[in-house]
């Protein structure tokens, strides 16, 4: 018997019918939740043209992911994220997706991450001097916007080096947002053909054209203009096929461009912007916070060498992704008819985990709605597929660990030369869009902690004044 089935499941399973469908719609995440408060760690959800499944225990989140994985494919709800990525790695299955594997994971060694620190703290400078001139222009900044700038300006220059300028950069975070919120539609419509029109769908095709023309002019210059500049673009089109010797088509490097950016901007940008907002509603955090960084940079730009010893940054970060997961839904569609927890379930079911809900389980995760970065102190065990904000088993994100090494750069040096003040009275909750985000503009105020953030010119207070000013808008 499978660990799945070992782990102890609610007796009885209470589904829900087509009446739940209205707070479905209204609040995915309460619903969530509640499901699994009221109904237990495996909830069916009948809604007639398909038939779901609700996975929330962790022992079962670990046998759909990990130990029976080649049963649950991506299937239905993927099919919308293939109108953006294609066959990129996300969303490919069997043979070519393994292929396709191994081979990007050679772009993701330690190697290639410690080649990109310079890249990306260049652009975080980039960042910090909008941020310089905002602060002495007494401007506050919406944070989720500057920090969707900030990744895709490192997704970019990652992927392209640095042949695209800001205007280009800022023109596509506008168009992969709008592709994204309009891709979610199709996502949930995702029991109805193509041919039944959804509102939107012009828009989509319109703003795919856009990003397409870019990325296929970048292929088509690098083929012309071979540069051994080591960025992904070169690596995607060098890479050989060890056993047939092919290279990748335009198509296939173009979904796989897609799937880097789509994948790995607004995920990580998501989960800086819920940092920001926690860290306000957190000074204690906040201090220790600037103490860590005083303490291993000094006012230093951070190196590779310094990431491991961004201790407290990254249990702030890897805390934030308990609370809010970016990806906070992960669909599969099951294979062959199978079993989870004593539930039978038939092929054809789509099975959904959401990271949202596993991340609160009671059983797992003590007052689990506070904010407590502790709970990540290296010397504690996290508990084991409780924890899934990059997925697991084999289709575990490919970009973790660059992900948490740009997220400490983001956080590092821009919490080393700035205090951050939400403006007052302003409440967040999240959205689905289908990224966990702020539901509306986090609207921050910058005061310079440094002389370099400030070039003097208006840091008249001394470290405590800022932080007393900071305190007393926190009260207001
Ligand atoms: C905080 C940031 C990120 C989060 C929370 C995140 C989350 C995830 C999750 C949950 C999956 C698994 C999806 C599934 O099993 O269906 C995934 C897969 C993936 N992620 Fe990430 N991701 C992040 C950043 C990145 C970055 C920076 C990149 C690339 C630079 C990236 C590239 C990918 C790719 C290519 C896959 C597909 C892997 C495969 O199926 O083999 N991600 N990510």
């Amino acid at each position: 018997m499978s660990n799945s089935n070992q782990a102890q499941a609610t007796a009885t399973w209470k589904a829900y019918g087509v009446g739940a469908v209205p707070s479905l719609a209204k609040n995915p995440l309460d619903f969530f939740l509640n499901s699994q408060r009221e109904r237990g760690d495996l909830v069916p959800l009948n809604l007639g043209v398909a038939q779901l499944l609700l996975v929330h225990h962790p022992d079962h989140v670990r046998y759909v992911l990990q130990d029976n994985w080649r049963n649950f494919s991506k299937g239905s709800m993927w099919i919308a994220i293939r109108k953006l990525v294609g066959n990129g790695l996300l969303a490919s299955e069997g043979d070519y997706w393994l292929r396709q594997r191994r081979l990007m994971q050679l772009a993701f060694h330690r190697q290639q991450l410690a080649d990109l620190t310079t890249t990306i703290t260049d652009s975080i400078d980039l960042m910090l001097k909008d941020w310089k001139t905002a602060s002495e222009a007494r401007q506050p900044v919406e944070m989720a916007h500057a920090m969707s700038e900030v990744t895709m300006q490192i997704i970019v220059r990652a992927m392209f080096g640095t042949g695209i300028d800001r205007d280009e950069t800022r023109a596509m975070v506008d168009a992969f947002t709008k592709a994204l919120r309009l891709m979610n539609v199709r996502m949930w419509t995702f029991f109805l053909p193509d041919f039944i029109p959804l509102p939107g769908d012009g828009e989509f095709r319109a703003v795919m054209e856009q990003i397409d023309r870019v990325v296929y002019r970048f292929i088509a210059d690098r083929r012309a203009n071979p540069s051994p500049s080591g960025d992904l673009l070169g690596m995607l089109l060098d890479m050989q096929d060890q056993d047939t010797g092919e290279r990748m088509t335009d198509q296939q490097v173009r979904d796989e461009v897609f799937t880097v950016f789509m994948a790995g901007h607004e995920t990580s940008a998501t989960v800086m912007a819920w940092v920001w907002y926690l860290l306000w509603q957190h000074p204690e955090v906040e201090r220790r916070l600037h103490r860590e960084l005083d303490e291993v940079l000094g006012g230093r730009v951070p190196t590779f060498a310094d990431v491991p010893r961004l201790t407290y940054s990254r249990m702030i970060i890897e805390e934030t992704m308990r609370l809010y997961p970016p990806a906070w839904l992960i669909p599969r569609t099951v294979v062959a008819d199978d079993t989870i927890g004593g539930h039978p379930v038939k092929a054809g079911t789509t099975v959904l985990i959401s990271p949202y809900v596993v991340h609160r389980h009671p059983d797992f995760w003590d007052d689990a709605e506070r904010f407590d970065p502790e709970r990540f102190h290296p010397e504690r065990a996290i508990p084991r597929q409780a924890y899934v904000p990059f997925g697991e088993g084999p289709r575990l994100c490919i970009g973790n660990n660059f992900a948490i090494m740009e997220m400490q750069l983001i956080l590092a040096m821009a919490a080393q030369a700035y205090h951050t003040s939400l403006k007052p009275g302003i409440q967040i909750q999240p959205t689905t869009m289908p990224v966990l985000r702020p539901n509306q503009d986090l609207l921050m105020t910058l005061y310079p902690r440094t002389a370099s953030a400030s070039g003097r010119a208006w840091m008249l207070q001394s470290e405590e004044e800022t932080v007393a000013v900071v305190d007393r808008d926190r009260k207001a």
